[in-house]
């Protein structure tokens, strides 16, 4: 049964990631948990300098989900190259750095100092976090930053780009288009949806920035919309995140038309999600005849000319 997936020079043993974020730098899991067995980990987003985040409280629990607003709190992208590559190269994963930044220089400079990294093997771009002033979606709402973001950092490396997208737009294929356009080589759909949550007896919201990003079960539904729509807008691959917490959400991600997807959330319940749904999904294959999980993707049944996303396209 072939597990594996191609992405320009680089070859993720299975489809299945840890989304950025949720799985610190790879080193902060228990023994118990064999990240090679993932097909990659994203790193926490990294910046230029070290950031300290928002104030707290920063997460909050809320129905099927998590509400959080950290604000790319992270260790800089000198401290990471000097004191978490060093093991992340020792693990035996596919290791994607995922990068934020609040202008288009700092992006272009924190993914010079990563591209010559021989541990780092691709880039994912943050263009999407709902909880910072700077960067973040006053970038992913505008197309025309999204290009030129894409533009400017294809220039810089001949290593896989990956640009995430924000579902808080209306048309999040149109930005998928400009990232293929500008030579990325996948987009992921999708970052968090701006979520809000209030205590009732305090009359204060419960996180310190007011809004922050819903994750977990509760937007699974807005994702694989959001991933069917921009697998019909693009040709290159699309990477499903959005509240996948076993192989049947993933399966499902696959269907619709992702290529990939990642484990987000549900890394905070059971860091070894992404394992068990690594094996659920190749058990899936096996029981139902598929020789290699290619086959199981963009196999969604559907009627095209009643289908309401599909007239956006
Ligand atoms: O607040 C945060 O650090 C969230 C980041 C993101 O959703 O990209």
């Amino acid at each position: 049964m072939k597990e594996s997936f191609n992405l320009r020079n680089v070859e993720f043993k299975n489809r299945i990631l840890v989304a950025s974020g949720t799985f610190g730098y790879g080193d902060e899991v228990p023994d118990l948990v064999d990240i090679a067995k993932l097909g990659g980990i994203v790193t926490k987003s990294l910046s230029m300098k070290p950031r300290d985040g928002n104030p707290s409280p920063r997460i909050t629990e809320t129905s099927s989900g998590m509400l959080n607003s950290i604000g790319l709190a992270n260790i800089g992208v000198h401290k990471f190259i000097n004191e978490k590559l060093p093991t992340l190269k020792k693990s035996n994963s596919t290791i994607i750095a995922n990068i934020a930044a609040s202008s288009v220089e700092e992006y272009c400079s924190v993914l010079e100092l990563l591209d010559g990294q021989e541990g780092v093997h691709g880039f994912e771009i943050n263009v999407s976090c709902p909880n910072v002033k700077e960067g973040g979606l006053s970038f992913g709402t505008d197309v025309k930053l999204v290009s030129l973001i894409t533009k400017e950092l294809r220039k810089r490396t001949q290593k896989p780009l990956i640009i995430k997208l924000t579902p808080n737009v209306t048309h999040i294929s149109d930005f998928a288009r400009a990232c293929e356009t500008e030579g990325a080589d996948a987009v992921s759909v999708i970052n968090t949806v701006i979520g809000m949550s209030v205590n009732i007896n305090t009359r204060k919201p419960k996180i310190a920035t007011t809004t922050g990003g819903l994750s977990g079960p509760a937007i699974k539904p807005i994702a694989l919309a959001k991933v069917y729509e921009t697998c019909n807008a693009i040709k290159i691959p699309v990477i499903g995140i959005g509240g996948i917490t076993s192989w049947e959400d993933a399966v499902e991600f696959f269907i619709v038309g992702a290529s990939m997807v990642q484990i987000g959330t549900a890394n905070f319940i059971n860091p070894a999600t992404g394992i068990s749904v690594v094996e659920g999904v190749k058990q899936y294959c096996e029981k139902n005849g598929f020789d290699d999980v290619e086959q199981i993707i963009k196999s969604l049944q559907t009627d095209k000319t009643i289908s309401i996303v599909d007239s956006w396209l």
